[in-house]
């Protein structure tokens, strides 16, 4: 009814108006099923499996043989791994075919019998790795080298990215599951209104609502962590704008002017003059975070490119085109990015009670506290394991329960820092 009276409203411009619209939009559906065609056949000639909802479709098809989907195991490490040997036990509990591993640790150090005690580690260490500044943007490079190299392995679907003090609180099987049968990614996000990274010179690439933060340590499906590679967009955004205060020159020169000058204020205020004060920014709190709500556009610009790339020509593209303008110029505040394919969560525990002095204040560590020895007994890690829900404390306060694929979960899979000597315990009081 109202449909029949609206149209008898409409003048004969809007009708015309109206037609050009449906045109363009079975214009679009056909460049879509165009797509979606050739992406499968030219790019990928894989057949992956319709569901993971049932677990017998765990695995796809690659030349023919049936091949289980992995889990790719991510670590950054600054050196050696010295909980290798726990890992090295949660791994043998595993299917070889199930994961696969990649480390990046300073350039040049290698994996193999000399430096680690588990030969799941050997020749594992990224080939192209680079020198890590902890706070830096140098870290966020690192995390995208560790995607790429696992994404040449198309088996791999799950990527998790660890730390060197990370543990995991469950057996091989338990977090295989947990990850595969959960089609989102798990990256912890959260609008602090209360910090002041921001700035509004990141605009019109990152807008201040687009703004996040959250952990770093993060979980993607394949497509997430395609995402996170192939950006180039946002990415010098963070390099020009969200720098460490102080920064890591800043803190060498005057660790080494320290010895010769006693008076500290005096030399902070000198090194001042030479290096201005800055906003203090840690990129990797921000990055997957803030680029996953903001790259609903950039992928519809970069599947534009990708179209151009095929050099079809005629009137297709050119509707396109005039869609992505309308996209970009109109509806902009509409998208949302991929928050809504992603758990806003992190799978890893860390506890950040740890508190220091800052002149005659207490404020709260960088640094989240560490587990020895006596902090792993088996009750309180059967306590983080049994932890269900998240409450976020800063901007709204907003309780998280936890759920994989809609049903209701442990929120914690790995749990940092752990010390070799906690890490020791939580394997022989059997937590794998
Ligand atoms: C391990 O690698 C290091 C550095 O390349 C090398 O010096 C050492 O001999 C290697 N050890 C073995 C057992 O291959
Ligand atoms: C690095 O290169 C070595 C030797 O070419 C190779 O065995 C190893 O698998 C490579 N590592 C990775 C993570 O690709
Ligand atoms: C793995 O852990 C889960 C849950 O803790 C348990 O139910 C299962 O039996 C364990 N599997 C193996 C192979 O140990
Ligand atoms: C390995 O993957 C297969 C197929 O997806 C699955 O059936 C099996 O349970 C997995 N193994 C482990 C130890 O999780
Ligand atoms: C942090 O919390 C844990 C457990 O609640 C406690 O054992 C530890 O002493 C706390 N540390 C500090 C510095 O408050
Ligand atoms: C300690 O903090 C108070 C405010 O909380 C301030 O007034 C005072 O000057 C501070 N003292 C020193 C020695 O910094």
């Amino acid at each position: 009814m109202t449909m029949m009276t609206k149209k008898r409203l409409l003048s004969s411009p809007e009708l015309h108006h109206l037609r050009l619209v449906s045109k363009i939009v079975i214009y679009l559906c056909a460049l879509c099923v165009l797509l979606v065609y050739l992406k499968f056949h030219f790019q990928f000639k894989l057949q992956f499996s319709t569901s993971f909802a049932s677990s017998a479709t765990h695995s796809f098809v690659y030349d023919d043989q049936v091949a289980p989907l992995k889990i790719a195991f991510l670590f950054l490490a600054r050196g050696d791994l010295p909980l290798d040997f726990l890992w090295d036990a949660f791994f043998k509990n595993g299917d070889v075919g199930n994961f696969s591993i990649y480390v990046h640790s300073v350039p040049g150090f290698v994996f193999n019998e000399t430096t680690t005690s588990s030969a799941f580690f050997y020749g594992r260490q990224l080939n192209n790795s680079i020198q890590v500044a902890w706070g830096e943007s140098s870290m966020i490079e690192a995390e995208k080298l560790l995607f790429e190299a696992a994404l040449d392995d198309p088996a791999n679907q799950r990527f998790v990215l660890l730390s060197d003090s990370c543990v995991p609180l469950y057996n091989f099987s338990y977090i295989y599951s947990y990850l595969i049968s959960s089609q989102k990614s798990f990256v912890d996000s959260f609008i602090n209104v209360r910090e002041k990274r921001y700035t509004y010179k990141m605009a019109p690439v990152i807008r201040k609502d687009k703004w996040r933060k959250g952990s770093q340590w993060i979980s993607l499906v394949r497509r997430h962590a395609e995402i996170v590679v192939d950006d180039h967009t946002v990415l010098p955004v963070f390099k020009e704008f969200c720098k460490r205060w102080p920064s890591t020159e800043f803190m060498e020169i005057k660790k080494m002017l320290q010895s010769f000058l006693s008076d500290d204020a005096a030399l902070e205020e000198d090194l001042l003059q030479i290096f201005p004060k800055r906003r203090n920014c840690i990129p990797d709190e921000h990055y997957v975070q803030t680029l996953i709500t903001v790259s609903k556009q950039l992928s519809v610009a970069g599947s534009f490119k990708y179209f151009t790339n095929l050099q079809i020509m005629g009137s297709i593209p050119f509707f396109y085109f005039r869609f992505l303008i309308r996209i970009r110029s109109s509806s902009c505040d509409k998208i949302t990015g991929f928050e809504n394919e992603v758990e806003r969560r992190t799978l890893t525990y860390s506890l950040w009670n740890e508190s220091v002095k800052k002149g005659n204040r207490t404020v709260r560590s960088w640094h989240p506290a560490t587990f020895k020895y006596a902090d792993a007994a088996p009750q309180r890690i059967n306590g983080i394991k049994a932890i269900n829900h998240i409450q976020f404390e800063s901007g709204a306060h907003r309780i998280e329960w936890c759920y994989v694929n809609h049903r209701r979960a442990p929120c914690f899979l790995f749990a940092r820092k752990f010390t070799p000597g906690a890490a020791m315990r939580l394997m022989t009081e059997g937590f794998l």
